[in-house]
């Protein structure tokens, strides 16, 4: 074949993939949440506005995320309303985020079993029984234990949280992995750390205390950190972690060796850490810190995360670290709350 032949080769193959782009129909469950809101937005940059159906259980859609319909009302216990909804959008991906995080499913254990267990297995039986391209499923920091080793977490660990919450990350992974393994369903994972974001309001984790601690230092209001001051959590800013399922679901599988279980994170830090940090901006910035049920949780949980596998396998790396991350946050609240800085 002469060089006019391979261009034309060249230049079907890109159509095809752009075609393969632009038919991709994306279903996003607990699309009002702190994930979903950005993630949404995202996804419709990317594959287009009408090839992503946003899902909505509780609350209602930010102001802002309205016009970035169309949105369809789901329960993702109910079996029969999830096979409804694929088959009426012609669904063939699914990024699955309705839950029930850490705080809220100890408040309500039988809650976050119900929807974080049922409404995993709805999304997983449905993914077979549609044929669906993938399903990429969040995991938590929640699956480690008091068991698990704190610093540097490996992949391949001890997994035996004690919270519902936890429990049930653990069981989505496995459930993950068996039905990729089983039934050849291209379901994918990672491990989020907690996320720091200022456009959507955390849903009840353990690690909210490092989005709210903004809005009360760009007040001039004094700060009660329900976590004690020396306590390391890892985390990550939202940025990094929109283009981390992204960048996930689009990898090619032949590099995955993982699936459903990836470690990811960004930075670690302390309470003090971030409050120091805060008053760079903020020097008369004013915190106590009260530990409340939730520092159980957080101890329970590691200092620090291995995510070589995740870094080997699909080359993940985070942009932002705690210097990029304040300096991001607090530039952004403030312009939404209309404070001036001192
Ligand atoms: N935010 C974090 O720090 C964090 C950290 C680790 C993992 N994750 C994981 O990421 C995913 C998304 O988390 P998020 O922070 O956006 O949570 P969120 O609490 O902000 O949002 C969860 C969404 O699920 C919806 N929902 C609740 N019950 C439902 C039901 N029965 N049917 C349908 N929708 C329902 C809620 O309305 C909400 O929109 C979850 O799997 C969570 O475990 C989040």
């Amino acid at each position: 074949m002469g060089e006019s032949g391979d261009n034309k080769v060249k230049i079907s193959y890109y159509y095809f993939l752009l075609e393969v782009r632009i038919l991709k129909r994306i279903l996003v469950t607990g699309a009002t949440g702190q994930i979903g809101s950005e993630l949404t937005v995202a996804l419709k940059e990317r594959y287009g506005k009408e090839n992503v159906i946003s899902t909505m259980h509780v609350r209602k859609p930010p102001e802002d995320l309205e016009e970035l319909g169309p949105w369809v009302t789901l329960d993702v216990t109910d079996r029969n309303a999830v096979d409804k909804v694929i088959e009426e959008y012609d669904i063939d991906t699914i990024y699955h985020l309705a839950a029930i995080l850490s705080a809220t499913g100890e408040k309500n254990p039988q809650l976050a079993f119900r929807v974080n267990l049922l409404g995993t297995y709805n999304i997983l039986e449905a993914g077979v029984k549609y044929n669906l391209e993938r399903v990429m499923i969040p995991s938590s920091i929640a699956v480690f234990g008091p068991e698990t080793p704190r610093d540097n977490t490996p992949n391949e660990t001890v997994l035996k949280p004690t919270t519902m919450y936890g429990i049930t990350k653990v069981a989505g992974e496995l459930l993950g992995n068996y039905y990729f393994k089983k039934y050849g369903l291209d379901v994918r994972g990672l491990r989020f750390p907690g996320l720091i974001s200022w456009k959507t309001p955390p849903g009840g984790g353990t690690t909210d205390y490092a989005v709210e601690i903004f809005y009360y230092a760009v007040e001039g209001k004094k700060y009660t950190c329900f976590l004690r001051d020396d306590t390391y959590l890892p985390m990550m800013y939202m940025p990094d972690a929109i283009r981390a399922l992204i960048e996930l679901a689009e990898a090619p599988i032949e590099k995955l060796k993982h699936h459903a279980d990836f470690n990811i994170t960004a930075m670690s830090f302390s309470p003090r850490e971030l409050v120091e940090e805060i008053r760079k901006y903020i020097p008369d910035f004013e915190v106590e810190y009260k530990p409340d049920y939730r520092q159980e949780i957080a101890d329970s949980w590691p200092n620090s995360i291995d995510d070589s596998a995740a870094r080997e396998e699909w080359g993940w790396r985070p942009e932002y670290d705690l210097p990029a991350m304040v300096d991001d946050m607090i530039k952004n609240i403030a312009r939404k709350l209309g404070k001036d800085l001192p």
